[in-house]
C-alpha cells in the first residue's frame, strides 16, 4: 500500500494521477486527506481516503495502519516556518510507530551556506526534516525539488502584457525551473522503481534561465517587447505597496527574488529528465503553454 499525503493538493493530486497511470491499482493507493469532502474523487477512483492533520500524531499513527510507502508532501503551513518542521517531524514519527516501511519526502533543492540566502527559513526546515528523517533509521528517499515553473506568473504579474514590464528584483540570477506535475511524475516513478533506499535526489532543469530569459520568452510569445527591470528592493516592495499588492506577498515576492538574485536555485542536474525519460519542460515551452 502506497500513501499520498497533501493529496487534495497541487503536487500530491498529480502525484497519485501519475501513480495510477504507472499501473498502481487504485486498491493499492491510499490518500492522506484532512477533509474527506474534499477528497471525494480520490474516493470515486477507489482510492482510499485516510483522514489526519500533520498537527495529530495519534491521528497519523491510525491514519498510516497498513501503509509500506510513504509519501509525504512537505506543508505549505502559512505561519511560522518552524510549523512546517513539526509537522514533517510528525508525519515521521508517526510513521515509524504505524510500522512504515520507506519514506519519501518532499524537500527543496539547496546549496551550501543556504543559512545566509533569502529562504533560510525554509531550507533550515528541510534540513532539519531530512536529518531527523535519516536518524529515524526509516528507509527514505528524499526529493529537492527545483523551484515550480508555476510561479513565473505569480511573479511576473497579471499586468505584464499590458504594462510590457516585467518587474521583479531577482538581477541576473538564474533559476533551474521545473514543472510542478513533473517533480510528481518522478516522485511516482521513485515510488514504483527499486534502488531508491536511502538516497537524495536533486530533481532540478538541465538549464537555468534568468529574468532576463524568461523577458525574451514573453517577448516572443506575446509578439511584444517585454522589458525586465530589477529595481531595488525596497523600490520594489514600494511599487507593489503602492499598487495594493498584500504586504504578505509583497514580502513573499522579495524573498523569492532576493534568492534567485542570490542563485540559490542556480542548480543544473539531469535526475529528473532520467526518471521522466525525456527532457522536462523548459522555461520557454512552459510560457508558451500558459500565455496566449
Ligand atoms: N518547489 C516549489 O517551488 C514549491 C512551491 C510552493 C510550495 N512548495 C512545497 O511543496 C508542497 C506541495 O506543493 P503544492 O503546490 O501541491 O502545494 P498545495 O497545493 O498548497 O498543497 C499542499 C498540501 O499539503 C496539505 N497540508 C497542508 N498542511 C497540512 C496539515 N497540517 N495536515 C495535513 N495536510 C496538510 C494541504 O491539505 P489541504 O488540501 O487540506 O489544504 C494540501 O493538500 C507545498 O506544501 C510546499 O511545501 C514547493
Amino acid at each position: 500500500m502506497i500513501l499520498v499525503t497533501g493529496a487534495t493538493g497541487q503536487y500530491g493530486a498529480k502525484a497519485i494521477e501519475h501513480l495510477l497511470h504507472k499501473g498502481v491499482e487504485a486498491q493499492h493507493l491510499s490518500a492522506l486527506v484532512r477533509d474527506a469532502a474534499k477528497g471525494q474523487k480520490l474516493q470515486d477512483q477507489g482510492i482510499e481516503l485516510r483522514v489526519g492533520d500533520y498537527t495529530n500524531v495519534d491521528a497519523l499513527v491510525q491514519a498510516f495502519q497498513g501503509v509500506d510507502t510513504l509519501l509525504l508532501v512537505s506543508s505549505n503551513d502559512r505561519g511560522a516556518v518552524e510549523n512546517r518542521t513539526a509537522h514533517h517531524l510528525n508525519v515521521i514519527k508517526a510513521a515509524q510507530a504505524a510500522r512504515v516501511k520507506r519514506l519519501v519526502y518532499t524537500s527543496f533543492v539547496t546549496k551550501p551556506a543556504f543559512q545566509d540566502s533569502a529562504i533560510a527559513g525554509f531550507l533550515t526546515s528541510h534540513a532539519q526534516t531530512e536529518q531527523f528523517l535519516k536518524d529515524s533509521g526509516l528507509p527514505y528517499t528524499i526529493l529537492q525539488n527545483g523551484i515550480y515553473l508555476e510561479m513565473i506568473p505569480l511573479f511576473a504579474g497579471a499586468q505584464v502584457a499590458e504594462t510590457g514590464v516585467l518587474l521583479f528584483p531577482a538581477q541576473e540570477g538564474k533559476a533551474s525551473w521545473v514543472l510542478r506535475e513533473e517533480l510528481a511524475e518522478a516522485a511516482a516513478h521513485v515510488l514504483t522503481t527499486e534502488g531508491h533506499e536511502n538516497k537524495t535526489y536533486v530533481l532540478v532543469n538541465t538549464e537555468a534561465t534568468s529574468f532576463q530569459d524568461i523577458a525574451q520568452d514573453l517577448s516572443s510569445r506575446l509578439g511584444k517587447a517585454i522589458q525586465y527591470q530589477s529595481p531595488p528592493v525596497e523600490e520594489f516592495q514600494a511599487t507593489l505597496t503602492q499598487v495594493g499588492v498584500p504586504e504578505v506577498y509583497v514580502g513573499m515576492f522579495t524573498m523569492w527574488a532576493s534568492a534567485v538574485a542570490q542563485g540559490m536555485m542556480d542548480v543544473q542536474d539531469s535526475t529528473l529528465a532520467a526518471f521522466l525519460g525525456r527532457k522536462p519542460t523548459t522555461t520557454a515551452q512552459f510560457i508558451t503553454q500558459v500565455y496566449q
